[in-house]
């Protein structure tokens, strides 16, 4: 299987997991609750990390969630076939996932108080690491050259749409009390800071122990040998397990990256 795309309102989404019916429920029906939680990313750019972070705040640094049920459960991707369904059986509060630019994202929001915490990333980096897992994922369609992925990127010819768009869409809820952004770079390079910032937007009050635990349970080789986090449950017939996994480099090239 080798993916293949739909466009709908002018975004491409991969056929096998999404379909046009979904993706207009979920923009026009879905009823976003007060006291969701989500965590949005454009793909690529720290959307499991995050997960795990939260996943891991939840349970105030205990790893017994995150080691005993799988990433995409724990936060499912409500725009996803599977994902709309564990959303909607999902017990309040929910801690939900996303990849949508914001003017598919649930109509719902604007008339409730959930949170939504938005992690970008590095363009340069998000592009290595989306032409790797596009080689790796069968639900994606097998790159060409890199110059050639570069001119799809870069034209928003690719799953989810362009990187530019879904991020000044979103940035565009800055300022919001329910909304706060933070880079994949700001969680690499001072984790702990980031942890107090994240719980301080949650209004989670952690012991300085327990956030220790949250960056250590979530760490790139602590999620890259949990079967929960590393993607490596997720059937053949969607993924190429010979060729590699979610858990790639986990680094980055470039200086410091703020959202400030
Ligand atoms: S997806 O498929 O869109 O949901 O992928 P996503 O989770 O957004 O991004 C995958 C990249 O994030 C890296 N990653 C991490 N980096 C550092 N620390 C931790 N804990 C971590 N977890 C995931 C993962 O390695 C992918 O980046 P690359 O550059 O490909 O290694």
């Amino acid at each position: 299987m080798d993916g293949e795309y739909f466009t709908h309102k002018r975004v491409l989404f991969p056929c096998s997991v999404y379909s046009p019916e979904t993706l207009s429920s979920v923009e026009n029906e879905f009823q976003v609750r007060d006291d969701d939680l989500f965590n949005i990313t454009y793909p690529k750019s720290g959307t499991n990390w995050m997960l795990e972070i939260l996943s891991l705040i939840r349970c105030e640094g205990d790893p017994g969630w995150v080691r005993s049920v799988p990433n995409w459960d724990r936060a499912p991707w409500v725009e996803s076939n599977h994902g709309l369904e564990a959303a909607l059986k999902y017990p309040p509060p929910r801690l939900l996932s996303s990849h949508l630019p914001v003017q598919l994202f649930p109509n719902s929001l604007q008339r409730s108080q959930a949170k939504i915490i938005y992690t970008l990333r590095c363009p340069k980096d998000v592009l290595v690491s989306l032409y790797h897992f596009s080689h790796i994922s069968r639900v994606f369609k097998t790159p060409g050259s890199l110059d050639s992925f570069l001119e799809d990127f870069l034209s928003g010819n690719v799953p989810y749409g362009s990187w530019f768009h879904h991020v000044t869409g979103w940035m565009g809820l800055k300022g919001n009390k329910n909304f706060f952004c933070i880079t994949y770079e700001e969680l690499q390079q001072d984790p702990l800071g980031s942890m107090q910032r994240i719980c301080c937007f949650l209004g989670k009050e952690l012991s300085v122990e327990q956030m220790a635990a949250v960056v250590k349970n979530a760490s790139f080789q602590n999620m890259k040998t949990n079967e929960m986090s590393n993607f490596s449950l997720i059937p053949d017939k969607y993924m190429d397990h010979q060729k590699g996994g979610l858990m790639r480099k986990g680094e980055f090239r470039v200086g410091t990256t703020e959202c400030d």
